[in-house]
């Protein structure tokens, strides 16, 4: 009955004094949100408070009917969280739905909330509410996922793995000080989100339709009461701006790029090929046809994600990049690309949290790699700058002659026989030998930021202190 059609034919009880017949179901359908917005309960719950309460401390509206209004609104509270609350299209978003219902609660009183405020404000308010609390749940999330790294990166700090660069050895690193890369990126992606609450403090609520309003509200005292730093400075602006969402949407969008570039490095390294990690039971699933098979599901899932929340950030940005200043009914549509966002970056987040936390790291694999495709090759280099003082162009071509030998001869750098590489240049001496192990090669790269494992150790330290 409460979305049925027959309901349709009366005018709108909200808003309906200059309509003489209510929408037809088509138009219903289009305008309603409450489908998704019913998600602001209490953080319009919460707005409504705060503002009665301030209307009253004002003098706008009696300390009696403010009284009824935040025990009508307690009401309606439980019987959101309990599913006794019935939700009406008709009544097109959460606002109208819970003003009706306080009518039917509590009588004329319920028509004076809404003074000195519009729907335009109001679902300002609340969706920023909403975005703000999701802010802080993401810094969370961030914090814990930064620990896991933490964690492996101390376990590991000694580990040597290659290094890549175009998915070729490079040169060799620790997995710990790979780990501290991606605890620098979701770093970053805090800061973001701190940046962005800090941004976002300021309350909406008295900017009212657009142009504020004559009544000698209170903004400030509801900014504090919602915990708001000040409330904001432009009515216009106000109910034009969903700059919050869209905020939120690039900081998601860049963490997920990051859990999708992690994600991919976690498939590649627990295939058999490579055989650098092996993944806990609880994040990967079997084959219903191959008995042998580990599949990274979830890593594979959080990368996909990836393409739902960048979706949603170019979704948004097109919705408001031609709307004229002030409301507009489009920006109804941006709820929905917060709220999917939202729930799969938690989700992501989650599961790289576990996957990371879990996975078990094959540190002989990672070794027998690191010394192969000649990673410490450029070291031999650098031997040649600074034990026989050649240029580096010249100690590049030196070295390049040294790979192709070892090359031709199926050996490692380290194998070729001293008189073969004194032939290549005579100012090489045994002491070459020191350098060209994956070990020496990584304790050697002490520069600050680089992968020795004493300094990875340091920034681990810095990083501990901070988080
Ligand atoms: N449901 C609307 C939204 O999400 C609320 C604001 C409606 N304002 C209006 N003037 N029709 O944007």
């Amino acid at each position: 009955m409460a979305d049925g059609s027959s309901e349709t034919k009366s005018s709108n009880q909200m808003w309906g004094g200059r309509f003489a017949s209510g929408p037809d179901a088509i138009m219903e359908e289009i305008n309603a949100s409450i489908g998704f917005d019913k998600k602001l309960y209490a953080q319009d719950i919460r707005g409504s408070i705060a503002h009665a309460t301030m209307l009253a401390h004002q003098g706008i509206i009696s300390a009696e009917d403010k009284d009824k209004i935040v025990h009508g609104l307690g009401t309606i509270l439980s019987e959101i969280e309990s599913g006794a609350f019935e939700f009406s299209r008709r009544l097109e978003d959460i606002h109208m739905n819970i003003e009706a219902r306080l009518a039917t609660l509590i009588g004329p009183a319920a028509g004076r909330l809404h003074t000195a405020r519009s729907r335009n404000d109001q679902v300002a308010l609340d969706f920023r509410l909403w975005v703000k609390e999701e802010l802080q749940k993401t810094e969370r999330a961030l914090t814990a996922l930064i620990g896991a790294f933490l964690d492996r990166a101390e376990e590991h700090a000694d580990t040597v793995m290659p290094g890549f660069t175009h998915l070729q050895t490079a040169q060799p690193v620790t997995f710990g000080h790979h780990c501290m890369a991606y605890v620098e990126m979701f770093g970053r992606d805090r800061s973001r989100v701190r940046h962005a609450i800090e941004h976002m403090d300021e309350s909406p609520i008295g900017a009212a339709a657009l142009a504020g309003t004559g009544f000698p509200i209170d903004r400030h005292m509801t900014a504090k009461a919602l915990g708001f730093r000040e409330p904001t400075r432009n009515s216009i602006d106000t109910v034009s701006d969903r700059d919050f969402a869209l905020e939120f949407l690039s900081i998601a969008a860049i963490a997920a790029t990051h859990l999708s570039r992690l994600a991919e490095e976690i498939v590649i390294w627990s295939t058999p090929q490579f055989g650098f990690i092996r993944l806990s039971d609880a994040f990967s699933t079997g084959s219903s046809i191959m008995p042998q098979k580990k599949n990274p599901d979830a890593a594979e899932l959080v990368r996909a994600k990836t393409g739902r929340i960048n979706g949603s950030l170019i979704a948004l940005l097109t919705v408001m990049k031609g709307l004229p200043l002030a409301y507009s009914k489009d920006m109804q549509e941006d709820k929905e690309q917060v709220f999917d966002a939202a729930e799969s970056l938690e989700l992501a987040i989650a599961a790289m949290t576990g996957m990371v936390r879990d996975m078990k790291i094959r540190a002989d694999r990672m070794k027998a790699a690191a010394g192969s495709g000649y990673s410490t090759a450029t070291d031999l280099a650098d031997w040649l700058v600074r034990a026989a003082g050649l240029p580096f162009r010249d100690a590049h071509h030196v070295t390049g002659k040294a790979v192709a030998l070892a090359e031709e001869k199926g050996c490692d750098l380290a194998d070729l026989p001293l008189a073969e590489l004194t032939a290549i240049n005579p100012a090489i001496t045994d002491k070459v030998f020191d350098v060209l192990t994956v070990e020496a090669s990584v304790a050697s790269r002490t520069s600050f930021g680089g992968t020795a494992p004493a300094e990875v150790r340091k920034q681990i330290a810095w990083w501990r202190a901070r988080n």
